[in-house]
């Protein structure tokens, strides 16, 4: 019995040993260290991030001249908690938005109390200011009463002021986009400049070897030379 029970007892002893050494293996071995970089990188994601910064918003324009006043109905949604466009509506929370257009900045109907900061910013309203004011008002006028985030995506402003442009007894037309003339100005300018670089390089061409046979190298090389020869 004693010997059966040592022998039980090594056996469970070693055992115990070797899941002792093999768990300080695995750990040796599974040791991971906390990566520098947390998280996977998606470089997709990564490089839409980065395209999306280095895109430039164009002129308000733009987004304008394919507008839809319909849209900017569904944009309105966020600004009817506080303001309705209606002929003769009522000021509410923000003041009544008829025929907003060319009205002066904080001026409104039937007496609505503006901000000091909207009514220091003078001038009329038209579609760059507009377009300013609602992307942010807070920039645009810091200290507004007007509590709202703006619109940062330029095509809602765009609708939205084609919205309230709409809202009024003589709508505006909508500006073309400025991009179609740039770019009729871009390429005259460009191949216009292209030509005459190469006529100038021509030019220089043809006169180089004349200017290469008239640099006085032999003579320049003359005088330093007979100047080292002297002493
Ligand atoms: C939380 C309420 C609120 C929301 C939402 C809001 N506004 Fe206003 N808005 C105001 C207030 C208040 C003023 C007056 C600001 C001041 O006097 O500083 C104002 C002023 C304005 C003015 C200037 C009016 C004038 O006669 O000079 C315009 C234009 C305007 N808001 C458009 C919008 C549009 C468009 C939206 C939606 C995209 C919107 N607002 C969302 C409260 C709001």
């Amino acid at each position: 019995m004693d010997d059966r029970f040592n022998t039980i007892a090594g056996w469970v002893l070693f055992a115990g040993i070797v899941a002792l050494g093999s768990s300080i293996v695995a750990g040796e071995m599974f040791h991971s260290e906390r990566p520098e970089k947390m998280g996977y990188p998606i470089e997709g994601v990564v490089q839409e991030g980065e395209g999306g910064g280095a895109e430039a918003e164009q002129p308000i324009e733009f987004y304008l001249a394919k507008a839809d006043p319909a849209k900017g109905q569904q944009v309105f949604n966020k600004c009817a908690a506080c303001h309705n466009a209606e002929k003769g509506g009522a000021n509410q929370l923000g003041p009544n938005l008829w025929d907003i257009i060319d009205e002066p900045i904080a001026q409104g109907k039937a007496g609505f109390a503006f901000s000091d900061p909207l009514k220091k910013i003078g001038g009329t309203w038209n579609w760059d200011n507009l377009s300013k004011w609602l992307d942010s008002p807070k920039t645009f006028a810091p200290g507004t009463k007007m509590t709202f985030a703006g619109l940062s995506n330029p095509q809602d402003r765009a609708d939205v002021i084609a919205f309230l442009n709409a809202h009024s007894d003589a709508p505006r037309p909508l500006p073309a986009a400025p991009t179609a003339t740039a770019a009729g100005e871009g390429p005259g300018n460009g191949p216009q400049k292209a030509e005459k670089e190469p006529v100038l390089t021509e030019q220089q061409t043809g006169a180089n070897p004349k200017n290469v046979g008239g640099e006085g190298a032999p003579k320049v090389a003359g005088p330093a030379s007979t100047a080292t020869k002297k002493p």
